[in-house]
């Protein structure tokens, strides 16, 4: 367990981004990592695809969601259920059996919510993978989100939905209103964070995560508060930060 602080590593392009954190992923199940915890969205699209070239022999990882849409059909392929299907176990040769998902518990949503956080808090992930959101969610943790947040059906916020809207053909009103997310305390847990931030649209969240006040009006902001988080960021995203090696830790 290192000092709290993020560890930052800066890379050219979405290509370099998506390379090195298949790099640290590889690298964790290789030295013992069978609990990883999987995000969704258009920054992980490049990285799960450098993964499924890599084809790596992942005979027993776990898979678990960070976070999931209410309201999809079960067969509905926006869910993020599925874009893990399709994106890593496919490739990987994981059986949907190993990927883990709060809607596999079947109960109402709020149930299944804190069965799911039951089960991450009983044994906590090895590595969770992150991306942040453009007002700095972290899962669908929207700012407000209390440090102590556990696993639990939330509201997205507009921005999100707009965010969201090109999954769903551009129509944010499409975009479901409420989602499971693990919390945000529920993702410190995590041994491991490997937070990857791409594009200019992650410029200003990421600056503010990594060098502003660490509050609930920022929820990527707590992960300087872990002993063990690292960022992979291309040039577009780190282009407000001050060029640390490390950013600066910060008491919470
Ligand atoms: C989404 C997801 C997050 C994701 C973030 C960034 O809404 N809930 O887990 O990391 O927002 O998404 P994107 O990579 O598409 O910008």
């Amino acid at each position: 367990m290192g000092a709290p602080g993020v560890a930052t590593h800066f890379v050219a392009d979405v290509a370099a981004a998506a390379d090195l954190a298949c790099d640290l992923l590889i690298a964790a199940v290789a030295g013992g990592a069978r609990r990883v915890g999987v995000a969704t969205g258009s920054t992980f699209a490049p990285v799960y695809r450098e993964l499924a070239r890599r084809a790596p022999s992942w005979d027993d990882v776990e898979l678990f969601l960070l976070d999931e849409y209410l309201g999809l059909t079960d067969d509905d392929p926006r869910s993020f259920r599925h874009t893990i299907a399709r994106q890593v176990c496919e490739p990987l040769s994981i059986p949907p059996h190993r990927l883990h998902s709060p809607l596999d518990l079947a109960c109402d949503a709020e149930n299944a919510a804190g069965g799911y956080e039951a089960m991450l808090a009983a044994a906590p992930v090895d590595l969770q993978l992150l991306g942040i959101g453009g007002n700095g969610h972290l899962g669908f943790n929207e700012p407000g989100a209390p440090v102590d947040s556990l696993t639990r059906v939330v509201a997205l916020a507009p921005r999100t939905r707009a965010d969201n809207a090109p999954f769903f053909g551009d129509h944010s009103g499409d975009v479901p209103e409420q989602a499971i997310t693990q919390g945000l305390a529920t993702i410190l847990r995590a041994r491991r964070i490997v937070l990857v931030a791409t594009g200019a649209r992650k410029a200003e969240p990421l600056a503010r995560a990594l060098t502003g006040p660490v509050d609930s009006a920022m929820p990527a902001s707590v992960l300087r508060l872990h002993a063990d988080a690292c960022v992979v960021a291309d040039a577009d995203a780190a282009r407000l930060l001050p060029s640390p090696r490390l950013a600066e830790p910060i008491a919470p």
